[in-house]
């Protein structure tokens, strides 16, 4: 399979394009530029994390920090994750046919896996029982598509209004009520009755006890914090669930052409060099935009007028053969990446905004032991899939979406082929 760059709307056409990977680099890493979006995403996100730059930025990520410590991240994947995976796996067990089959449709079955850890790590309560975390994905999933309303095909006009009033029922049902018990919490710990060791380990009480939760001028579920936690929400939601499915299909493919190396599925270090190349191959979006706050000179010699927005084409940076190699645009887990770029290349950001979840993602390599090692959240879901005997339906192949840009599948059926614990 032969990986091209994802198309563009038209007005992305209109900006300047960021295109080499030195280039792209340098931009995400130069303060003479802050992030650049549509109006419709700034509308849900203008002060969270991600919109704020230099020292504000530095200090915003400083309260989140505990959270992706070697610590957390070990605790996450073994006490949150793991539970959501095996028990998803004992449902297919239930579902077996008379054949001893058990189908499934990979990318909701992973969606609703996968909204369950983000809102354990965001902070959002009740997301456990089946109605209320489909009802929680049916509200993220609106969100999502109007903060990411700028890569629709076709007419987006009703998006942004219907995920402010997913956002209204978000607050009300999950958000509200996870952030008064956080409150208590933290009065409890402010009066001695409790420590930190006793607080949830999440995005929102970490707010709660930086006591940074509301801006003057905040009203209802225009406020702050809730932001902040849609930015926690669709950060992790709307990446992992569409970067998952693809390693499955170029996993699919490779052992068809390498058959010696199937038997490697169930192995987390196999895995691991799958998802690194899976990542470097797919972006979550389509191009990244910033904003010049100044006349920039770049390198290269590109010049940036002060407010102009560019479009930094980095899923195209991925595939560049003079880094990656002749056959950069194909799948190949072996490849080894040039000294000092990430395997996945630009896919996690480089520079102030890089992702915050990475290494919940990819793990931290090297230490896949039990106390602080982490296989990464991908890993450790292919691994458990792989050894209950998953592999691609081959009688219903994958569906693309075509309702955006997004390089993502809307359908995979996938087969387990046999029982067995993971
Ligand atoms: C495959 C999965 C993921 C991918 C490909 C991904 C990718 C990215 C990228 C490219 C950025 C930088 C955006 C920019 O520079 O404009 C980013 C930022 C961010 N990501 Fe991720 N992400 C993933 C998963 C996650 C997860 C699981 C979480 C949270 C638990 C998360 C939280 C964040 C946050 C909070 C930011 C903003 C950081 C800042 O602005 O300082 N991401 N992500």
């Amino acid at each position: 399979m032969v990986v091209e760059p994802p198309a563009t709307p038209d007005y992305v056409r209109k900006l300047q394009a960021i295109e080499g990977f030195a280039e792209i680099s340098e931009v995400m890493r130069s303060p003479d530029f802050a992030q650049g979006a549509t109006e419709d995403r700034r509308a849900f996100l203008f002060d969270t994390l991600i919109f704020i730059e230099g020292r504000e930025h530095d200090e915003r990520k400083r309260v989140y920090s505990e959270l992706f410590s070697r610590e957390s991240i070990a605790c996450y994947e073994r006490d949150l994750l793991q539970p959501v995976i095996d028990q998803t796996l004992d449902r297919l067990d239930a579902a077996r046919g008379s054949d001893g089959l058990a189908r499934a449709d990979f990318v909701p079955m992973i969606r609703l896996l996968l909204h369950r850890i983000a809102a354990q790590v965001t902070g959002v309560d009740g997301v456990d029982a089946d109605e209320r975390t489909e009802r929680f994905r049916a509200l993220i999933t609106r969100i999502n598509e109007a903060t990411s309303s700028n890569f629709a095909r076709g007419d987006s006009r009703e998006l942004v209004a219907i995920g402010f009033a997913a956002l209204k029922d978000l607050v009300a049902e999950f958000l509200q009520p996870s952030l008064d018990r956080r409150m208590a919490l933290v009065k409890r710990l402010r009066a001695g009755e409790i420590t930190m060791a006793d607080l949830p380990r999440d995005a929102l009480t970490a707010k709660c006890v930086a006591g940074d939760l509301f801006r003057e001028g905040d009203r209802g579920e225009n406020a702050h914090v809730w932001r902040e936690c849609v930015l926690f929400l669709i950060a992790s939601t709307g990446t992992t669930t569409v970067s998952l499915p693809h390693v499955v299909t170029h996993v699919d493919e490779w052992v068809r052409e390498h058959p010696e190396d199937a038997p490697k599925v169930r192995d987390p270090e196999f895995l691991r060099l799958c998802v690194a190349e899976s990542l470097r191959l797919h972006q979550t979006a389509p191009v990244k935009f910033r904003v010049a706050i100044k006349d920039v000179t770049l390198s290269s010699g590109r010049t940036v007028k002060q407010g102009e927005m560019v479009a930094l084409h980095a899923p195209a940076a991925n595939l560049d053969p003079a880094l990656f190699g002749p056959d950069a645009n194909t799948f190949d887990p072996y490849r080894v990446p040039p000294e000092g770029v990430h395997p996945w290349g630009l896919t996690f950001g480089v520079g102030p905004h890089m992702c915050l979840g990475r290494s919940l993602v990819t793990g931290i390599k090297n230490r896949p032991d039990e106390k602080y090692g982490a296989e990464g959240m991908m890993v450790r879901i292919l691994k458990s899939l792989y050894r209950r005997g998953m592999r691609l339906d081959p009688d219903h192949p994958p569906t693309r979406t075509a309702v955006t840009f997004h390089d993502a599948y809307a359908s995979m059926p996938v087969v387990f082929a046999r029982a067995g614990a993971a």
